[in-house]
C-alpha cells in the first residue's frame, strides 16, 4: 500500500514538471516569433531607407556593391550634399588602397560621383 502512494506522489509531480516545462517553451517560441517578425520589418525599413536599390539604375547599383560594399552598405546620395560626394569618394578610394583592395576604376569612379551629386540635395 505505501509503495502504491509514492509511485501515484511521484507521477503526479512528474505531469506538474512537464506542464511548468512547456510554459517557458511556449513563452519563448511566442519571443522568437515576435523577434524574427521584428527583424522582418526592420530588413524592410533599411531597404527602403538605403534607397539606392529603387533610385539607382542596375548599372549604379552594380558599382555600389562592387566599389564600396566591401566595407559597408553604399550610402544614400541624400544623405550628404552635392558638394561633399566627391572628397567622400576620393577618401574611400584612399581606403581601398590602405586596405590592399583595387582601386575604383576611372570610369566607374565618374559614374558613382556623378549618381551621388545628381542625387544629393543641392
Ligand atoms: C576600404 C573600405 C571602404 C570602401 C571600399 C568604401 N568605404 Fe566608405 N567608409 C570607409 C570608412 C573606414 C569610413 C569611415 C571613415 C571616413 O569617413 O573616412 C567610411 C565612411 C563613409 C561615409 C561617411 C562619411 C562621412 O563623412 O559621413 C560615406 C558617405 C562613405 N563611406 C561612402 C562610400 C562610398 C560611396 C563608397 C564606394 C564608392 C565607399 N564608401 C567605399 C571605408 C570604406
Amino acid at each position: 500500500m505505501p509503495k502504491m502512494t509514492i509511485t501515484l506522489t511521484q507521477s503526479q509531480t512528474q505531469r506538474t514538471r512537464r506542464i511548468t516545462a512547456i510554459m517557458p517553451c511556449m513563452l519563448f517560441s511566442i519571443s522568437i516569433l515576435t523577434v524574427l517578425g521584428m527583424t522582418g520589418c526592420d530588413m524592410g525599413k533599411q531597404e527602403a531607407t538605403m534607397g539606392f536599390q529603387t533610385s539607382a539604375s542596375s548599372e549604379t547599383q552594380t558599382l555600389l556593391k562592387k566599389w564600396c560594399g566591401d566595407c559597408h552598405a553604399p550610402p544614400r546620395p541624400s544623405s550628404h550634399g552635392r558638394g561633399e560626394w566627391r572628397p567622400i569618394v576620393l577618401r574611400m578610394q584612399q581606403h581601398r588602397n590602405t586596405s590592399g583592395l583595387s582601386p575604383i576604376a576611372e570610369e566607374d569612379m565618374r559614374k558613382l560621383i556623378h549618381y551621388f551629386q545628381t542625387n544629393a540635395p543641392s
